[in-house]
């Protein structure tokens, strides 16, 4: 068998050799060098234009699920591949199809997190954050990894917002999640998502819905696809989840687990729909929702948008999966937020996201000795909190101006030997071409913002 390194050592080989055959995206002008690759497939970059739009919108993300008490927790992109098998379910299309598992150099099984909240309840209990008391509230922001054929709304690599709420089993917790993942679309201006609700029940009543499924099943076994005839007898409810159209149609008439809800599970669902009412929130009865992974346990839901014919979001109940990952029997519940589909609901919606102000004064110079007095000047502001900008490629004065131009600067500020002879330079409002005198010595600071009267505090 080869060792890990010589493998390694090969691919490395076989990438180089694949690599250079690639060709360019787009040539860097003037380079005489080839791209070396493209980004992976179903990935994508948020550069600057499009990362500002991002931050603002995970900012009202935050700042709901802060104003519901939650606190961020940050976990790493890969865990122990066992912690996805045995938390999200070994049956379910993400842990049989879609995860990025390697061994890492150790040996050790390892995988890319196909989704946040297996990692969340592993952190909560390592940390033992149920000692402050319940129940324990966890937000995150984070990219995800499942290897799945990239399309409109589906990446390889896609970013969640999630929350996770533990000890809280009583069923007005569900309709406040549900509120408040509303609350954040309404904040955003997404009016077009609606509310899918359903109950999966618990261990108990499954039983005999799993019996019900099977005896259903059977009956059109030759029929269904290969997975899910081998999920047949291992997880039948998975087979209401396929994507495949023929055991989609199948499905459709299969037995509902509303039909055979516990006593207690019924009546834990009739009270998240009391609150939801409560509430004011409009909700779909959907029998046929069961989610992706096999943790949920009574309340699944998700956020559908009409403009875009797919989930923005989901989510529910998991009572049992904290006990599951080694931790005492803990009721739970989160939902997960898909946010390049949020970006694209966005865009589609025509957002006018806030501009991100990159420039508020340019200091334009002429000689070596106005670059150190820009330099310095530069600095000064950065340490009040301004947004300034000076030369870093040696331009001229006009291609200096052209760019504080083109980084949007409010004022600008021209140095050259007789404002340093001088002692002071003209400050210009860009808009109404209003000039005013700043001194370049020790009251400059005093007298830019006395110019422009702005001073933001960013001290902590
Ligand atoms: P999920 O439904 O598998 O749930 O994913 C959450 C959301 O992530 C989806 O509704 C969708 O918007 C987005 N999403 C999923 N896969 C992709 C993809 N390949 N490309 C782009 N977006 C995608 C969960 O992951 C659960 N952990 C949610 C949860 C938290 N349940 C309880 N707590």
């Amino acid at each position: 068998m080869e060792s890990t390194e010589t493998l390694v050592c090969g691919l490395v080989a076989e990438a180089r050799a694949g690599i250079w055959k690639k060709g360019p995206i787009r040539k860097h002008e003037g380079s005489k060098r080839k791209m070396i690759t493209k980004a992976p497939k179903g990935t994508q970059d948020l550069v600057p234009g499009k990362s500002e739009n991002w931050q603002a919108m995970e900012r009202v993300f935050q700042t709901e699920a802060e104003l519901h008490g939650f606190g961020e927790v940050r976990t790493p992109v890969f865990e122990h591949t066992e912690l996805f098998l045995r938390g999200v379910g070994d049956t379910t299309d993400v842990v049989e199809k879609q995860m990025y598992t390697f061994a890492d150099k150790g040996g050790r099984s390892i995988t890319l997190r196909p989704e946040g909240t297996a990692g969340a309840v592993r952190a909560m209990l390592e940390n033992g954050l149920f000692n402050a008391g319940y129940p324990v509230k966890l937000y995150y922001s984070i990219p995800c990894y499942r290897y799945e054929k990239p399309q409109a709304g589906r990446l390889r690599e896609f970013r969640t917002f999630g929350v996770e709420e533990f000890g809280a089993g009583e069923p007005v917790a569900d309709a406040q999640l549900i509120a408040m993942a509303l609350s954040a679309f309404a904040r955003l201006g997404l009016d077009d998502v609606g509310v899918q609700l359903n109950s999966i029940g618990c261990p108990t009543c499954r039983k005999a819905y799993h019996q019900a499924l099977k005896d259903y099943f059977t009956a059109h076994v030759d029929d269904l696809c290969d997975t899910c005839r081998s999920r047949l007898d291992r997880n039948p409810m998975r087979i209401l989840d396929c994507k495949s159209p023929v055991c989609q149609q199948i499905a459709q008439g299969a037995p509902k687990i509303t039909d055979y809800l516990c006593e207690d599970c019924r009546a834990h669902f009739e009270q998240v729909q009391h609150f939801l009412t409560v509430l004011g929130i409009e909700y779909t009865l959907d029998p046929g929702l069961v989610r992706g992974l096999d943790y949920y346990t009574r309340t699944v839901f998700e956020f559908p948008s009409k403009r875009l014919g797919f989930a923005l979001g989901g989510g529910g109940r998991y009572d049992g999966l904290v006990e599951e990952i080694g931790g005492q029997p803990t009721p739970a519940l989160g939902f997960g937020l898909g946010l390049d589909r949020i970006m694209l609901a966005l865009e589609e919606k025509g957002t006018a996201f806030p501009k991100a102000e990159r420039c508020q004064v340019y200091i334009a110079s002429m000689g070596d000795a106005a670059l150190e007095k820009a330099l310095l000047l530069v600095e000064e502001l950065h340490r009040c909190g301004v947004a300034a900008d000076m030369d870093l490629c040696g331009r001229g004065l006009k291609a200096q101006m052209k760019y504080a131009d083109r980084v949007g600067a409010k004022y600008t500020l021209v140095i050259g030997d007789n404002e340093l002879t001088a002692g002071r330079a003209d400050l210009k409002d860009m808009q109404t071409g209003e000039k005013k005198s700043v001194s370049l010595g020790e009251h400059f600071i005093d007298d830019y913002l006395g110019a422009q009267g702005v001073l933001e505090d960013m001290s902590f």
